[in-house]
């Protein structure tokens, strides 16, 4: 079996934990007999500086023919000057829209060795395990009109269709299945029209799976609890900006934003990133934690390629690597081994197969 992978490693830290990654996927397929044909174009601020352009059409067109995306991070302070239309960002948002990977999966579930490493208490955080299921192709990212008038306004549209909503709170109830059948929807509907409407057609949805229990939260109760009781979650349903915020805070309970992997999905596409930026502070010092990313790409052999077996020894490779004490500088805490971007992806591949 051959799989068609396209790689972009976008801006600041991006290319140097793609780079940790790529290795961990090349090795993953060598030991799974898989062959891989691996493409890898620039994006974001890396395509801004050589073609002008975010995203070029030609490599637009190779991500939709590829069997799987994986993507660093875009984005740093150089190209905040650029015209909002073609920010660095717009990129992303332009893949994400033109793969269809309406659904983004992002797991936060802390690893044992790095309870001590979380600013949050220990027992707080131990038994947590929550899937954010993020809308991620509609929502005020994409809404029109939306602009800057004549120096008066910004305006920007929260609008999402009935079709969206169902679509994405199938995908949520179908992975509550899977996993604690709870889903938390969270909303503004004290508010907003739109959440209103969100509320009314996960209800509908949920009508479909009697075996899940769903119950509905304000967005900013969610924000709280996920601080003050974050094992009450198992799969919290949101749209695109709320999942953006609470996926970020979600991130803390593991220790590092620098942990959490992600999988968008659309009904056969799959584009696989880390949730964090592009950290452009930090790039090219050899200190970003490349977990998040590798663990992305254990995250599209399970849910990409259906090969859960290749995706649980990457996950185990990377649960080796922490037991064994080592840590990037973001999840050091003076006990065990501080190690550099590239010492902790060749550490996981030492401990895989
Ligand atoms: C993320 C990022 C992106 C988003 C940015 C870079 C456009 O923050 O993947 O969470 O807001 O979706
Ligand atoms: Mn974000």
């Amino acid at each position: 079996m051959k799989k068609r992978i396209v790689v972009f490693p976008g801006d600041g830290i991006g290319p140097e934990v793609t780079e940790q990654a790529r290795r961990v996927l090349e090795k993953t397929a060598e030991l799974g007999g898989l062959k891989l044909d691996i493409q890898e174009f620039p994006i974001g601020g890396a395509s801004i500086d050589a073609y002008g352009v975010p995203l070029k059409e030609e490599y637009l067109k190779a991500a939709k023919r590829a069997d799987a995306v994986l993507l660093g991070a875009v984005g740093g302070p150089k190209w905040d000057v650029v015209e909002p239309s073609i920010r660095p960002e717009k990129a992303l948002l332009a893949l994400r829209r033109k793969l269809k990977t309406y659904a983004n999966l992002r797991p936060a579930k802390p690893y044992p060795a790095l309870l001590q490493a979380s600013t949050l208490k220990p027992e707080v955080i131990s038994s947590v395990d929550i899937l954010v299921v993020r809308e991620l192709t509609g929502g005020i990212y994409f809404g029109k009109p939306r602009g800057i008038k004549d120096d008066k306004k910004g305006y920007n549209t929260l609008v999402y269709w009935r079709h969206e909503i169902e679509r994405i709170a199938r995908r949520a109830f179908d992975l509550a299945m899977l996993r604690k059948k709870h889903v938390t929807s969270v909303d503004k509907a004290n508010i907003l029209e739109t959440s209103m409407f969100w509320r009314k057609i996960v209800k509908e949805v949920a009508a479909g799976y009697p075996g899940v229990k769903l119950d509905h939260m304000y967005v900013d109760n969610c924000a709280m609890q996920i601080i003050r009781n974050p094992s009450q979650f198992d799969v919290i349903l949101t749209d695109n900006m709320f999942g953006d915020i609470l996926s970020d805070e979600a991130s803390m309970l593991t220790g590092s934003l620098g942990m959490l992997p992600s999988a968008s999905m659309g009904d056969k596409k799959g584009l696989f990133e880390p949730i964090h930026g592009s950290a452009p502070d930090i790039a090219g010092k050899g200190i970003a934690n490349p977990i998040a990313t590798i663990a992305s790409v254990a995250m599209m052999f399970d849910y990409a390629f259906s090969m859960v077996e290749l995706s649980d020894m990457i996950e185990n490779a990377i649960r080796k690597v922490l037991d064994d004490g080592l840590r990037t500088k973001d999840i050091y805490d003076g006990t065990g081994r501080l190690v550099s971007t590239s010492e902790m992806g060749e550490e996981i591949l030492k401990r895989m197969g």
